[in-house]
């Protein structure tokens, strides 16, 4: 290969190896996992419709064959940056760690907040629901999945899985906690995502920042909603 083709290869390298090459990383990443959950929960909100059969019939389009490599296009899209997303973090959290090798008593002058302090574990937490979440409602081996025929092919009874799934007030508490923890991690990256493309200035700190507030709160209530709604009775089978 000649020295012009590796140049790029190795400003890229550099780039990634400085503390804001992964920032950038986790930043893009960040955004499509933010848009992931936006999507999901616009597809979830679908178990409101006065039309019980509206979540399965949007399941089954998912699941319908002839979408099949769209959707393991998509699924390794997504796992690709759940990859880079947590690699990016530890390493940048190594980097930092590694930068200040002396113990300190004193932190910043301007204290963390709560949600900036809680990131590095409510990011594990978060993967540990999902992945509990996976093996719930997609795998069905935590709790029994009922299956429905669709047409040609058997498709997930999204609707009686989520209803009787939120019925167990544990599995419903422990989604609250994670969906709320997801939320201050959402925060403090939406606000962090402006800072690392450089969209921060003092006169717009106070917005960006309510911007992020407001995104946060409107994905939790919404989630977290549909849980609340099982366990009250007001979402029946
Ligand atoms: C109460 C809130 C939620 C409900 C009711 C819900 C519901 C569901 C259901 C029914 C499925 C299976 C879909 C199917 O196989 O057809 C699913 C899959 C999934 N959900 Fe959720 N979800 C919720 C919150 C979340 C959150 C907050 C996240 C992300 C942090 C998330 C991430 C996922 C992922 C990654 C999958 C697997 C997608 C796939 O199979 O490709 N979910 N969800």
């Amino acid at each position: 290969m000649s020295s012009i083709a590796i140049r790029p290869i190795h400003r890229a390298v550099g780039f990634y190896e400085a503390p804001i090459g992964k920032k950038a990383v986790m930043a893009v990443t960040g955004l499509v996992l933010f848009g992931y959950v936006v999507a999901h929960l616009l597809g979830n909100l679908q178990i409101y419709s006065s039309d019980p059969t509206q979540i399965n019939k949007y399941a089954a389009f998912l699941h319908n064959p002839a979408n099949a490599i769209a959707l393991l296009m998509a699924r390794t899209f997504l796992l690709v940056c759940v990859g880079l997303h947590i690699t990016a973090s530890v390493q940048l959290w190594l980097q930092n760690r590694a930068a200040r090798p002396i113990g300190y008593f004193k932190k910043d002058d301007v204290p963390a907040s709560y949600a900036a302090r809680t990131m590095i574990w409510s990011g594990p937490i978060v993967g540990a629901f999902v992945t509990f979440h996976v093996l719930h409602l997609t795998v069905g081996s935590v709790l029994p999945l009922h299956e429905v025929e669709g047409g040609a092919f058997l498709s997930p009874d999204v609707h009686y899985n989520v209803i009787t799934g939120f019925q167990n007030p544990l599995v419903a508490g422990f989604y609250i906690l994670a969906i709320s923890l997801l939320c201050t991690h959402l925060y403090h990256g939406i606000w962090s995502m402006f800072q690392s493309v450089g969209v921060s200035h003092p006169r717009y700190t106070p917005l960006l920042k309510k911007f992020a507030a407001l995104c946060a709160i409107v994905i939790a209530l919404g989630n977290i909603s549909i849980p609340v709604a099982c366990l009250a009775g007001w979402l029946k089978v």
